[in-house]
């Protein structure tokens, strides 16, 4: 067992259809035991089957696993319900930049034991396509009032750009526990603590096949680079499966970061 420093939170990076799934529920009691995590939140915005956002039902199966929050980006609203469904589910978050005329919640709080944690969601701009509120203005916006109720705060940033995350590490240094980046689907190996205490990965890395693109068949999209035109990604579900994440300890009375450690584990067996 790891030796556990302060209150820790485990974080799983995009889970990609089904072999995010089976990965998630294969390791998820491995995890717990290894680790001792107080909360889990993962990344869920391709769990659907098609890889394509998340459903009711799949949301579901991931809380009913234990999972804590599950956080999204970009492909939120790919599955039609969900923008009916997120309006029952408090622990199913979008990105807090989005027009403010969309449905669902951007920040959630955990309990866990005497303290609160608060779990931020965020999405990037720069490489995106979507049109969206100042990432940056944004968290400063939020901050005035998640502060009022505690000062152990994570936050995933959903970003393409490497540049964007590690800009939104340093803003950020210091007010808050942990930033994870999530969206690219491969982990980065520069996570550490920032100088003022926060925690910081540029990306968590996804769950997924390990020799797909992104979690993808490789056919159909390097067929959509070498014609320009649509082509329709599945997932790819051969073996071996990697699941990919981080854990971050943080001192319960400051909220600043102790540690922060990448998990990657590959599964030649899981199917
Ligand atoms: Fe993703
Ligand atoms: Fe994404």
């Amino acid at each position: 067992m790891h030796n556990k420093k302060g209150l820790r939170i485990l974080f799983v990076g995009d889970l990609v259809g089904a072999p995010g799934r089976v990965m998630l529920e294969r390791w998820l009691p491995k995890l717990r035991e290894e680790y001792q995590p107080d909360g889990i939140i993962v990344n869920g915005e391709n769990v659907a089957t098609n890889g394509r956002g998340i459903s009711r039902r799949r949301a579901q199966a991931l809380l009913a696993m234990g999972v804590d929050f599950i956080t999204t980006g970009n492909h939120i609203w790919d599955q039609r319900e969900t923008a009916a469904y997120i309006f029952e589910e408090e622990r199913l978050l979008r990105p807090a930049n989005f027009p403010s005329s969309c449905p669902g919640k951007s920040v959630g709080f955990l309990t866990c034991g005497e303290s609160t944690v608060a779990i931020i969601n965020l999405q990037g701009r720069t490489l995106m396509r979507d049109s969206l509120e100042c990432p940056f203005r944004s968290m400063e916006t939020i901050l005035t009032y998640v502060k009022t109720r505690t000062n152990i705060i994570f936050l995933d940033f959903h970003a393409e750009a490497t540049s964007e995350k590690s800009a939104m590490g340093s803003f950020l240094d210091g007010q808050v526990s942990g930033i994870v980046g999530t969206h690219t689907h491969v982990q980065t190996a520069d996570e550490r603590v920032l100088p003022g205490g926060t925690a910081f990965i540029s990306d968590l890395g996804s769950v997924c096949s390990v020799n797909s693109c992104i979690g993808f068949t490789k056919g159909p999209i390097i067929q959509r680079y070498l014609t320009q035109m649509p082509s329709r990604f599945e997932v790819d579900q051969d073996p071996p499966y990697v699941l990919s994440g981080a854990y971050i300890d943080v001192d319960r009375k400051t909220g600043q970061a102790i540690a922060i450690e990448r998990i990657k584990i590959i599964d030649q067996n899981a199917i």
